[in-house]
């Protein structure tokens, strides 16, 4: 997708064999800065520290960070004590245990000095596998789309969306932003709205920058005015993205999407997830074994924004000894989720179709 109007991916390889390049996404929207991961350490810090995220990111990041620690030692034993590492940065998206999990099977079996090149083209390989499967979850998410639109006769579909599902969180394409920019495409006038996404504010920091970037026209709320512009009927459907979807359908992502869910199905909406085959996670019977992120209290309590003197600052919004909860993702049941929208076709959230994927 473009930053000023140029092509650009959220990771990419150096051309000089350095290693591989990030968008630091803790600075937009105010700075587009880049970063050069060198080391298993650099990849294991860029996940951990939130320059990266969303979980198709996270797990593309995770494939890169054992390429680079194959280059500096290629025994098993660096292996998998680089996956532990990588593992043990962040415990709710499933696409980076499925990252590590592909690594290791690639390469476990090679002899170690082919395990060098081998690791940085097959990382390579699953962020290009990536920017395909999101343009085939935006094919599909566009059929919904353009069902949305026959019913809006000419006026823009209105379209909510929370956190960043968006190409930031992917290679590019996004997950929930993929139908959206098909639909811009095919010229289907739009309008989404973008939750805020406290407490880290990827809604407002991320999801409005893309969208912005690529000139879709859109609307920052507050998360807690989701529910009321959908009772107003000021909303024609709900679309999110996923960090892992349970074998029984539940759908686990960002805190606060459980909450839009209940208020889609109570207003009658769509709420439709969409998110790669390897956000699913098999092995889990349903949502609540889903490990949930607790975060640092310190991002309720604080808020972070640019300051006139042009420095991004961070404010005490709470008195200095509030005790906050920050846990950073829910499950939204699968029975209020009306599709689940994949590279391979949109499935019943419940339905057998979605076990056959596994
Ligand atoms: O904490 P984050 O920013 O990594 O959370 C991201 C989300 O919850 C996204 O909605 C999810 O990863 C889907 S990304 C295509």
């Amino acid at each position: 997708m473009l930053i000023d109007g140029k092509k650009r991916t959220a990771i990419w390889p150096d051309p000089n064999g350095e290693g591989v390049f990030i968008i630091d996404q803790t600075r937009l929207p105010h700075a587009v800065e880049t970063v050069l991961l060198r080391e298993l350490a650099d990849a294991a810090r860029a996940i951990r520290d939130m320059q990266v995220r969303g979980a198709p990111l996270i797990g593309v990041t995770a494939a890169y960070g054992m390429a680079l620690a194959m280059r500096a030692d290629q025994s098993d034993e660096t292996m998998s004590k680089a996956a532990e590492i990588l593992r043990a940065t962040r415990p709710t998206a499933v696409n980076l245990a499925w990252a590590l999990a592909r690594m290791t099977t690639f390469l476990g079996p090679m002899p170690e000095p082919l395990r060098r090149d081998a690791a940085f083209a097959f990382a390579k390989h699953l962020a290009e596998k990536d920017v395909a499967c999101n343009e085939a979850i935006g094919e599909h998410g566009l059929a919904l789309i353009r069902a949305a639109a026959e019913k809006r006769r000419g006026q823009p579909v209105r379209i909510l969306t929370h956190c960043n599902a968006g190409w930031l969180a992917t290679v590019d394409w996004g997950t929930a932003t993929a139908p959206i920019y098909k639909a811009q495409a095919a010229g289907i006038p739009l309008h989404v709205f973008v939750d805020e996404t406290r407490p880290r504010n990827q809604g407002a920091s991320l999801t409005a920058f893309e969208l912005g970037q690529q000139k879709v026209p859109h609307t920052l709320i507050v998360d807690n005015a989701g529910g009321h512009l959908m009772q107003r009927g000021e909303i024609d459907l709900a679309l999110v993205g996923a960090d892992r979807i349970a074998a029984n359908g539940d759908v686990c992502n960002k805190i606060g999407t459980y909450l839009k869910a209940l208020a889609a199905r109570d207003c009658g909406l769509p709420f439709y997830v969409a998110a790669p085959v390897s956000t699913l996670d098999f092995a889990l019977a349903e949502g609540g074994l889903i490990p949930i992120e607790e975060r640092a209290p310190d991002e309720v309590t604080f808020i972070s924004g640019l300051a006139d003197s042009g420095e991004v600052i961070q404010v005490r919004i709470a008195p200095r000894d509030t005790q906050a909860r920050n846990p950073g993702f829910d499950v939204t049941p699968a029975r209020l989720v009306s599709g689940i929208i994949t590279e391979k076709g949109v499935f019943d959230a419940r339905g057998q179709a979605l076990a056959a994927l596994a």
